[in-house]
């Protein structure tokens, strides 16, 4: 008999984990680690959108729904997505909810992405971007982004990044791990060069609400775009829904159609309890979600100033929950420092290596934990680095 590895298919097998589940595995052995690796709110999800589930259950919403899910969740998503990112999207047609944004932009990707089609994403990214593609057979084509550049992609680099047969370009702003956004300026250059090369844009702004300084931009909205995007958003950032596994996409009517079989054969609906969770959150959710992101500025404030302060070079993240300060002048790797760090300070970071080779040189902090233990862990870490 063959061994089960052999079962296993070259493409799959040739992957590797997420880095970051590596490294918390580690972190999760210690007594006394206080975690800033984790990539989801510290905030329990807020309670009237909890007891929108709970409702659900008591009135027996317990079915499959609409494969692109309820035409009440695909409402008020339109109405949301015209209002707050200014693209009008037809509910019927035009819109699929699934099971987070890591469901529906796989889902996008399998909708588009023939053997050998090149996508291109900017770098260090969120650690599924590159992977999904693989696993269909794509190639995916990094553009690199850099501190200087506050992490917000340069054009030029995009230029010389492009190759013949690149179908989509990625972007994800604020970027999960740097916190880099793009202004409308930049994106506009963006959209120019998707036009000039024909290219789709997927658009994932699952951080959008949590945009510290200035407003946020969807490239989907500039004059002719709608129709070249797919936009892909969600719930478990900005409203804390992490465990609900609930997201959408907005794209055009044939894309939704396409990723919409994928959907279906693979998953069939996002779940119902979950769908009406997410009905209250987009009608009523503001007020709580301003609360956090508050929260969340207030800790993003001092973090920096701390990181900073003992010697790590960290630029303001305008957005997400995340700080990704440079370990460069330490002269090891990016993995050796979190390793290290870990060891001496018992804070766990993540290793900019595991969001592409561009991370390398830097770490991501979340400050998505509690005030009280980001000044321990910016404590610990400044009195363990002081002796090295
Ligand atoms: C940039 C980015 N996109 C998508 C996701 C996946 O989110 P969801 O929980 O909606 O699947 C994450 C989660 O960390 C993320 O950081």
């Amino acid at each position: 008999m063959k061994d089960p590895r052999e079962f296993v298919a070259s493409h799959v097998g040739a992957i590797p984990r997420s880095g970051i589940r590596e490294f918390f595995a580690i972190a999760a052995t210690m007594e006394d680690a206080i975690s800033l690796g984790i990539g989801e709110p510290d905030f329990v999800t807020p309670w009237h959108i909890r007891e929108a589930a709970i409702f659900a259950l008591e009135k027996g919403k317990t079915s499959y729904t609409d494969n692109l899910g309820l035409r009440r969740l695909r409402g008020e998503i339109s109405k949301y997505v015209a209002k707050n990112f200014g693209v009008e999207y037809d509910p019927v047609s035009e819109i699929m909810v699934g099971v987070g944004v890591s469901e529906v932009f796989d889902c996008a990707i399998r909708a588009i992405v023939n053997p050998g089609d090149k996508i291109m994403y900017h770098e260090p990214c969120f650690v599924s971007y590159s992977p999904s593609v693989r696993l269909c057979h794509g190639i995916p084509v990094a553009v690199r982004t850099r501190g200087e550049d506050g992490f917000s992609f340069n054009m030029d680099e995009v230029r010389k990044s492009w190759e013949p047969g690149c179908k989509a370009i990625v972007i994800n702003f604020p970027t999960n791990p740097t916190g880099g956004v793009a202004d409308a300026e930049r994106l506009k250059e963006l959209a120019e060069f998707a036009a000039e090369k024909d290219m789709l844009v997927i658009t994932d702004e699952i951080y959008s609400e949590l945009t510290y300084d200035g407003g946020h931009v969807s490239i989907a909205s500039f004059d002719g775009m709608k129709d070249r995007c797919v936009f892909l958003h969600g719930f478990s950032k900005a409203f804390a829904m992490t465990g609900f596994r609930i997201g959408y996409a907005c794209a055009p009517k044939a894309v939704i159609e396409a990723m919409m079989k994928v959907h279906q054969y693979a998953i069939m609906c996002a779940p119902i309890v979950s769908q009406e969770a997410a009905v209250e959150a987009l009608a009523n959710g503001r007020e709580s979600m301003e609360k956090m992101r508050e929260q969340y500025r207030r800790r993003r404030d001092y973090i920096v100033g701390r990181f900073n302060g003992m010697g790590l070079d960290c630029h303001c993240p305008k957005g997400t929950f995340y700080a990704f300060p440079s370990v460069k002048r330490f002269g090891m790797s990016s993995m050796d420092f979190a390793k290290k760090i870990l060891e001496d300070s018992k804070v766990a970071v993540v290793p900019g290596s595991a969001f592409g080779e561009s991370g390398e040189g830097y770490v991501r902090a979340s400050f998505s934990t509690s005030y009280e233990n980001l000044v321990e862990a910016a404590d610990r870490m400044e009195a363990a680095i002081s002796k090295w």
